[in-house]
């Protein structure tokens, strides 16, 4: 059942395909990856939305156009040549239907034009015919700017530009028999923002890392300060709260598979 509902989007996703816009990707991918993977990353303001018909094709009115039209105020460029811009106002286009699009970016307009100041990285498509347009879907880093961190915004202004070392996410915990602490490691290039997610600790690869070679051909998280600190602390607080284990009631924080995991290191413990 699960598969053939995997397969149908798989299938519907091939079927709308425009060349250059990317609807098929892992959802869990570090900043430093989409960026690297974009063809342009900027800090730009949304103007106004509208349903519209791509460059050179037939405007088929609001109820039949398949795509919407931010119009946005640039202010400042992190990749790409920003060529198709006129007087600083780029369109940017993303389908409206489907898990693909990104569209209501606006929708959660207040009355602060802060609001409308999002990071925008995607991808240059090309409509059958030909032309070229700048589009953008789930597949890329969208995100409002204030809810960015000061290190992810260094890294757009330099760090992440390093796209030699490839950031795989782990979506697995480890062995059982290791402490929650050992699903992140320092020393590679992983990172593991599901469990992050359910232990309820920061995610401090995406929030704070950047990537780099720091050896021949090896790839480690770079230890700025803010990052070495949430890290450590990330690890102290996992290690606390394994010893502070001990019953079988202690376990009920968790639920599910982390809840298993527990109960079979309480048990494992008492044998000892
Ligand atoms: C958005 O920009 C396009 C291209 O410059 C323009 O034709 C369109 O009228 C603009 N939309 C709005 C609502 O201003």
């Amino acid at each position: 059942m699960a598969h053939t509902l995997f397969l149908t989007i798989l299938l519907f996703f091939v079927g709308t395909t425009v060349s250059g816009q990317r609807c098929n990707c892992n959802y869990i991918s570090h900043p430093q990856t989409r960026f690297c993977q974009a063809h342009f990353a900027f800090r730009g303001s949304i103007l106004n939305a509208e349903k519209a018909a791509l460059p050179g094709e037939r405007d088929r009115g609001y109820l039949y156009n398949q795509n919407l039209r931010y119009n946005v105020s640039v202010y400042e460029i992190f990749k790409g040549e920003m060529t198709y811009m006129t007087e600083h106002v780029v369109s940017l286009f993303t389908p409206t239907g489907g898990i693909c699009g990104k569209p209501g970016l606006l929708q959660s307009q207040k009355e602060d034009n802060s609001e409308n100041d999002f990071l925008f990285t995607g991808d240059i498509a090309v409509t059958s015919q030909g032309y070229k347009y700048l589009v953008i879907t789930n597949c890329n880093w969208v995100a409002r700017w204030e809810d960015l961190t000061k290190e992810q915004q260094e890294g757009l202004n330099g760090f992440y530009s390093d796209c030699g070392c490839e950031i795989y996410p782990r979506s697995e915990a480890l062995d059982l028999g290791d402490t929650d602490a050992d699903n992140f490691q320092v020393e590679d290039c992983g990172f593991n923002p599901i469990s992050a997610s359910i232990l309820k600790v920061t995610d401090c690869e995406t929030n704070f890392g950047h990537c780099m070679e720091v050896d021949d051909q090896v790839c480690s998280w770079v230890l700025s300060p803010t990052f070495e600190e949430c890290f450590a602390s990330r690890k102290s607080r996992l290690l606390l709260g394994a010893a502070a284990v001990t019953t079988r009631k202690d376990c009920n924080i968790y639920t599910g598979k982390q809840r298993k995991k527990c109960l079979l290191k309480v048990m494992k413990a008492n044998r000892l």
